[in-house]
Order: structure tokens, then sequence, then C-alpha cells
């Protein structure tokens, strides 16, 4: 062989390297929580029976039964997530996947997926992130740090809400949280469909949990592929404690739950 083609050869396989690599990635992906490691090969076949119907079988969202639900089901070839413990812009944990499916997102199609077990649960996360090249282009970024609760109190409440106003959530979500804020009915998700902001008052469940820390996190990190945004650069932690203070004030319903601003004969009742 001339040097001539040796090195036609080797540029070639540097050529096809990466898209070999990322097509064995698409079998060989792995997920990782705790001590469960996940398979995509057997997550696989667990899709094709549980999930496929909704998120297709390409992954891309059009499931037979897409057509028929609002929001409509993830597109998994975008690799946006919208629970991640991870900041705005960054794939999500592994543990992030595995949360969501075991909780499902509520007020939507998305199913609670309480039969499969933690096993099942890992390996359909290890084949959810077979569909976009940045599971294995890209490494997640470090979570979003949750700082200590501070204290329930009216300052807290009183400063939350000046918090909601001086960072207009109230543009989406409205003066009072029920979702009708002035830009409320011209807002778009990543793929042009309408969507619309969380209406507080309503009390139910979070699309990506229920506890305060969560609803600390979800704003912390904002829901990737909406326009919810991140607010971890504009708010200190205390501010944002205050904050999850104040929106607890507008669950009317939240009451019984509520292990923090009704617990302390808080919340303003309207
Ligand atoms: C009946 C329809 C339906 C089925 C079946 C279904 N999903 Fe979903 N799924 C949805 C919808 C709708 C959404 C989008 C909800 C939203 O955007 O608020 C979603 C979103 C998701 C997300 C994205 C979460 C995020 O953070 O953005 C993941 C991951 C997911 N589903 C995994 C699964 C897995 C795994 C299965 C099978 C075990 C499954 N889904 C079965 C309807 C479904
Ligand atoms: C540009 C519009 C916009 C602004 C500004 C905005 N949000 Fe949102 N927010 C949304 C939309 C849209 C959703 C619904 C996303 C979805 O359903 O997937 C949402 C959802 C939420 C949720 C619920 C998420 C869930 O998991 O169900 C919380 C909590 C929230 N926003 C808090 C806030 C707070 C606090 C602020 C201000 C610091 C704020 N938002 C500012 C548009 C906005």
């Amino acid at each position: 062989m001339t040097w001539t083609r040796i090195r036609i050869l080797l540029v070639a396989t540097a050529i096809l390297w990466p898209s070999l690599l990322s097509c064995s990635g698409v079998f060989a992906q792995q997920s990782k929580i705790g001590n469960l490691t996940g398979q995509a090969k057997r997550g696989k076949e667990l899709y094709g029976r549980y999930c496929v119907g909704c998120h297709g079988s390409r992954g891309d969202g059009e499931g037979e039964n897409a057509a028929y639900l609002n929001p409509k089901p993830r597109d998994f070839t975008m690799g946006l997530f919208k629970c991640r413990s991870t900041p705005s812009g960054s794939i999500p944990l592994d543990s992030d996947l595995f949360d969501t499916v075991g909780r499902g997102i509520d007020t939507t199609g998305m199913p609670r997926w309480l039969p499969l077990t933690p096993q099942n649960r890992a390996d359909l996360v290890a084949y959810v992130k077979t569909f976009s090249g940045r599971f294995v282009e890209e490494k997640p970024d470090k979570p979003v740090d949750i700082a200590t609760e501070t204290p329930v109190t009216p300052e807290s409440i009183q400063r939350g809400s000046e918090v909601y106003q001086s960072l207009k959530c109230f543009e989406c979500h409205g003066e009072k949280g029920r979702g009708d804020g002035p830009s409320a009915s011209s807002l778009r998700d990543s793929k042009e469909n309408p969507i619309v902001p969380y209406d507080f008052t309503i009390g139910t469940r979070f699309k990506c949990g229920e506890s305060d820390r969560d609803l600390y996190r979800i704003f912390m990190t904002g829901l990737d592929g909406t326009p919810m945004p991140s607010y971890v650069n504009w708010v200190t932690p205390a501010q944002a404690w205050d904050l999850v203070h104040y929106l607890r004030t507008l669950q009317a319903d939240y009451g019984e739950k509520s292990k923090t601003a009704d617990h302390k004969g808080l919340i303003a009742r309207r």
C-alpha cells in the first residue's frame, strides 16, 4: 500500500469514527442511578410496551395517541427536558429522568409508572437517552444548589411578593398567580405549540415535584423547551426561599398539604 492510500484510509477512519461511535452508543447507552445500572437493550423492550403509543418508535413524540394529547408527548430527539436538577441548557442527570418516570407529569397525559420496578425505570432511562446525540456528546452540568430553607415568617412572605414583582413573574403567571398575565396567551414551546403558564391557584402538584425544595428547584433551573426561564442568576438563595413562601400563599387549595406557610397559619385565604 502506498502512503497516499494509507493516508486516505486514516482520514476516512477519522471521519467515520464519530458516527461509528454514536451508532454503537445507541446500544451501549447505560444509566446510573445510585447502585442501579440501566441497560438500553432491556429498556427498548419496555419502551415498546409502555411508551411507544405516545412517544413514538423513533422517540419523536409522534406515537399514535399523540394527536389526542395536549401538551404533546416529549420529542426525545431534541434532548430538551423540563424536570432537571441541572442548570438551564444542560442535559438532565439520569436520576432526574428516573424520578420523572416514577412521578409522572401531573395535569398531562404522562402517567405515573408505579407498576414498573426501579430496575425497569433505570433501563427505560438508558433507552430514552439513545434518542438524542446530546447524551453521547455532552456531560450534565453540576446540579443547582438548594440552600437550607429559611424560616417561614410574614416578613419572608412579604419579601417574596416583592421578588415576584421585581422579577416580573406576573407577566406570565398573573398578579394573583392565576396563569393569566399579559403574555400568557401568546406563549409557545420549543415545538411551536401553544403553552400556558402554571396557575398557582388550582393547587395541583407541579410537573416536576411537589415539595418546597422541588418548587425552589423549578424556578431556579427553569423548564427547558418552554418559555419558563431560569432565575438562578437573578436571586439570592434567601430571596428564592422568600419566593417559595410567597408562592405557597397563592395556592389556595394547597392548605391541607402545606407544611410551610399554611402550617403556620400564614396563607392568605381568599
Ligand atoms: C399516554 C401518553 C404517554 C405515555 C404512555 C408515556 N408518556 Fe411520557 N410524556 C407524555 C407527555 C404528554 C409528556 C409531556 C408533558 C409535558 O410536556 O408537560 C411526556 C413527557 C415525558 C418525559 C419528559 C420529562 C421532562 O422532564 O421533560 C419523559 C422522560 C417521559 N415522558 C418518559 C416516558 C416513558 C419512559 C414512558 C414509558 C414508560 C412514557 N413516557 C410513557 C405522555 C406519555
Ligand atoms: C415568559 C413567561 C414566564 C415567566 C416570566 C415566568 N414563568 Fe413560570 N412558567 C411559565 C410557563 C409557560 C410555565 C408552564 C410550563 C409547562 O407547563 O411546561 C411555567 C411554569 C412555572 C411553574 C410550575 C412548573 C411545574 O413544574 O408545573 C412554576 C413554579 C413557575 N413557573 C414559577 C415562576 C416564577 C416564580 C417566576 C418568576 C420568578 C416565573 N415562573 C416566571 C412561564 C413563565
